[in-house]
């Protein structure tokens, strides 16, 4: 028997309420802060991710679904939103908008993971992105609406963690610290951050290992490091945060798995979680866009996995809307009933009143349990009397109430009664 694809799956009708009511706080929150929908290629060419997320990021290594097309281009399904919403913003010369540009997408992502509870090989990202300006009130901005989107959506007990990574003036100096500190401890290090180490020194900080965990907490801090301007970035972020109201702590050691992060990192965890619980995750990235060929410009983003978003909205057992059900479900019996009821259900609907018909000639016992297990309010009942007098009873399913009236006055009958 064939099953879904290890790490994928398949959204059932009995869950789409919670993708629904997701998507709706997204509609809301992003009209509230002016952000506009925007939806890229679910494939793109395979160096734009590389040059993006970094040669030496697990992403680019392990984890990106690359394929040759048919015309030998090397083509990898997203692996995140960020670079297609940038490829983008050059493609289409959106820097002669008024800047910054402020974009949302919600969107299938792509990695090739480990499967396990949040962690898939495809996952759902709604993410935002302002470009253009690299006003320290945006990083607030963004990483208010996040805040807002997970207090909209009902999830309570989240905390931000929040540092700065400076920029390419004071990163160098700042690496160098970095590289000097953990050569110190190199006899104590787990193997890949021995390579991290050669590689990607930044994320020797995020590692997991419990051998490096005492060698990374005491490790020099980016924080400590900042040139004056990416200093005055970060002090002013923090005060925008105080004025909004939204708690956050520090975290020395927040570098986040992608390259192109300038300055500002992020993410949001819930508050009784481990190792694979951040919900969402951002910072500013000024380098990328003239990384991609475009003009010099700064940017600042986030995203939030749907998937996990969910797993935590049924651990906090909040109360998701309920999705508006079927009004009516119209019953027959006998041959002739049977075309009038036909003609009555698709009158109900062209009315707006959403109606199924039962099919397959059942008793009337079973249609009315049909009604029962779909939960319509209203059964309507035609049988060969009610053709002959041109008729229908209409069926009250919580109390088996019942009325007979005219055919043709059960559209308003039905719109008229909740
Ligand atoms: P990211 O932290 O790699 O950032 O992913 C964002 C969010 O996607 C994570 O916080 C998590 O909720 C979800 N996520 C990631 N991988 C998986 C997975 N395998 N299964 C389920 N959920 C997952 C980015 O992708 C950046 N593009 C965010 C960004 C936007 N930075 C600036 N702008």
């Amino acid at each position: 028997m064939y099953q879904a694809a290890r790490g994928t799956s398949d959204i059932l009708p009995g869950e789409q309420p919670y993708w629904r009511y997701v998507e709706q706080v997204i509609t809301d929150i992003t009209r509230l802060y002016g952000y506009q929908r925007i939806d890229t290629p679910i494939f793109e060419d395979t160096s734009l991710f590389r040059r993006s997320a970094g040669e030496y990021t697990d992403i680019v290594q392990k984890e990106m679904y690359t394929f040759d097309d048919r015309g030998g281009n090397s083509l990898t399904l997203k692996p995140e939103g960020t670079p297609a919403v940038c490829r983008a913003y050059i493609q289409h010369g959106l820097h002669n908008l008024p800047q910054p540009v402020k974009l949302y997408y919600i969107s299938p992502i792509f990695r090739y993971d480990r499967p396990q509870a949040g962690r898939y090989r495809q996952h759902f990202q709604f993410g935002c992105e302002a470009i253009g300006d690299d006003d320290p009130a945006l990083d607030a901005e963004v990483i208010d609406i996040a805040w807002r989107f997970y207090s909209g959506l009902g999830l309570k007990k989240i905390s931000l963690y929040l540092n700065s990574i400076g920029c390419k003036e004071c990163r160098p100096e700042y690496l160098s610290a970095l590289k000097k500190y953990y050569a110190g401890h190199a006899s104590s290090l787990c193997s890949d951050c021995k390579t991290r180490l050669e590689k990607n020194p930044l994320r020797l900080l995020d590692c997991k290992q419990p051998s490096c965990q005492p060698v990374a907490d005491s490790a020099p801090r980016s924080a400590d490091h900042l040139c004056a301007r990416c200093l005055e970035h970060f002090t002013q972020l923090q005060k925008y945060l105080e004025i909004l109201g939204i708690p956050f702590s520090v975290n020395p050691r927040l570098v986040r798995g992608l390259d192109y992060y300038t300055r500002t990192v992020f993410e949001i965890q819930p508050e009784e979680e481990g190792g694979q619980s951040t919900i969402g995750g951002g910072g500013r990235y000024d380098d990328l866009i003239e990384e991609l060929g475009g003009k010099p410009t700064p940017a600042i983003g986030f995203a939030t996995g749907i998937e996990r978003i969910i797993l935590n909205l049924k651990k906090q057992n909040v109360a998701i809307p309920e999705p508006p059900g079927l009004k009516a479900l119209v019953a027959y019996l006998g041959e002739r009933a049977r075309d009038e009821a036909f003609k009555l259900t698709a009158g109900l609907r062209r009315a707006g009143i959403s109606a199924v018909m039962t099919t397959g000639g059942k008793s009337l016992k079973a249609q009315l349990r049909q009604a029962n297990s779909l939960g319509v309010p209203y059964a309507v009942i035609i049988g060969e009397d009610e053709v002959k007098a041109g008729t229908a009873t209409l069926r009250y399913m919580a109390d088996a109430r019942q009325e007979t009236l005219p055919i043709g006055e059960l559209p308003a009958r039905l719109r008229a009664i909740e």
